[in-house]
């Protein structure tokens, strides 16, 4: 399987207040697609550094690992970063009718969807996946693979880096 499901009980109601709280200050702007919830810099402020990690990642001097400071006065959110050593952590959406490109990353990634819906899927290699809101998923990003909404609402999600020991947890082809 590429898709765990990992035991860990997501507050629903603090992470909608905090990201809420994200989304409340006016250096965000209405369109973004991305906003970052972790920095390069020890001391990054999120007027600074909401889109630090955004993009691909050749464009940006740091390596993956390197974003793992946290950024937002957001403890429910945090506590599960920290927990598992999460890195390069994200707050994302997804357009109606959009697909990623076909691809593979350098890392396993962790999913949380906050708003989605049955039209919300994530592919990778031949297995088909929805992945529920506000439960925290380990996924095999190392293979190819794709996400897509089709339906006609935006789909907002939570998604980092996990580490080899985390991903050892979860990866049945790893001895
Ligand atoms: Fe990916």
């Amino acid at each position: 399987m590429y898709f765990r499901e990992v035991d860990y009980q997501i507050d629903e109601k603090a992470f909608q207040e905090e990201v809420t709280y994200i989304l409340s200050h006016r250096f965000i702007p209405r369109d973004w697609l991305q906003i970052s919830l972790q920095t390069i810099n020890e001391d990054g402020k999120p007027e600074d550094d909401w889109d630090v990690t955004i993009g691909r990642l050749s464009k940006h001097d740091h390596k993956e690992p390197d974003v793992r400071y946290l950024l937002w006065d957001t403890p429910a959110i945090n506590e599960m970063i920290s927990r598992f050593g999460f890195y390069r952590c994200r707050l994302v959406k997804s357009p109606p009718k959009t697909s990623l490109t076909w691809h593979y990353d350098l890392s396993d990634r962790f999913h949380v969807p906050l708003v989605t819906n049955l039209g919300c899927n994530m592919v990778i290699e031949d297995q088909c996946f929805h992945l529920p809101a506000f439960k925290l998923f380990w996924t095999n990003t190392k293979r190819m693979h794709t996400s897509y909404n089709v339906s006609s609402e935006w789909r907002t999600h939570i998604l980092g880096c996990v580490t080899p020991a985390f991903s050892s947890l979860y990866d049945s082809s790893l001895p």
